[in-house]
C-alpha cells in the first residue's frame, strides 16, 4: 500500500555517491527531505539538486537533512555532482542514492509507469525526527520544484509541533497564525501572550509565536 501521512517511513540501506546511507542511521534527531528526480544529467534535475545545496544554511537552520534519490550508479552520481557544482557555484555535499535496483524507490512508490516508464518521478517526502510521514507531493518530471515551498511547509509542521498553531491559505514566515481547535480561545489567550483575534470561535488568529 502507498505510504500514507502519519505513516512511520520504511526504513532502507542504499548506496550513494558518498557510501552506503541508511536512513534512520542518517536522520539521527533531524527532520529529513527525501526527494527523487529522474535521471542524472538532465536539465530540470541539474538546476534542483543544485538549488538544493545553494539552500543548505535555511536547512540547517531548521534541522533538516536532505537526500536525493535517482537510478543512475554512484559513478554517475559523481560526474555530474561535478557538472552541477560547476554550472551552479555551489558544492553538493548531500547524499544522492543510487536506487539502480529500484529499492528505495519501490519502497516509497516513487515510480509512476504510466508517467515515466522506469525512471522516478519527482517525488517529495518530508519525514519528521520520529520518523513519521508529514508531507508527500509528486510533481511530473518536466516541473522543477518550488523548494522555497518546501521550506514553507517544513516551518508550519514546525510551528504546529513546537508552539500549537497552524498556518492559514498563503501564509509566509512572520504573519499571523490560526490557534488550532483542540485550544478553547480562553487556554489561547493565556498560552498566546501576543495576543488571540477571535473572528469566529473555530477562526482564531495569533501573531507567530516564535518572532
Ligand atoms: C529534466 O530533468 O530535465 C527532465 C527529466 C525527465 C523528463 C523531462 C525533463
Amino acid at each position: 500500500m502507498a505510504l500514507q501521512l502519519g505513516d512511520t517511513v520504511p526504513d532502507f540501506t542504499q548506496d550513494s555517491q558518498l557510501g552506503p546511507i541508511n536512513l534512520y542511521d542518517f536522520a539521527g534527531d533531524s527532520w529529513v527531505v527525501l526527494f527523487s528526480h529522474p535521471a542524472d544529467y538532465t536539465p530540470v534535475c541539474t538546476t534542483e539538486l543544485g538549488e538544493v545545496s545553494r539552500l543548505r544554511p535555511e536547512w540547517e537552520k531548521r534541522n533538516v537533512k536532505t537526500i536525493a534519490l535517482s537510478v543512475d550508479s554512484a559513478e554517475s552520481h559523481k560526474g555530474w555532482i561535478s557538472d552541477i557544482n560547476d554550472i551552479q557555484q555551489t558544492s553538493v555535499d548531500y547524499p544522492i542514492l543510487a536506487d539502480a535496483d529500484k529499492k528505495v524507490s519501490d519502497l516509497y512508490g516513487m515510480i509512476h509507469p504510466n508517467s515515466l516508464n522506469n525512471l522516478t518521478v519527482r517525488s517529495v517526502f518530508i519525514i519528521d525526527p520520529n520518523k513519521k510521514l508529514r508531507l508527500q507531493i509528486t510533481y511530473p518530471a518536466s516541473t522543477g520544484r518550488n523548494f522555497q515551498e518546501i521550506l514553507r511547509v517544513i516551518d508550519s509542521l514546525q510551528l504546529t509541533d513546537y508552539h500549537q498553531v497552524a498556518t492559514p491559505v498563503n501564509w509566509k514566515d512572520g504573519e499571523d497564525c490560526v490557534v488550532v481547535p483542540s485550544i478553547p480561545t480562553e487556554e489561547a489567550r493565556a498560552k498566546f501572550p501576543k495576543g488571540v483575534t477571535e473572528v469566529r470561535p473555530y477562526l482564531r488568529f495569533t501573531p507567530q509565536p516564535n518572532k
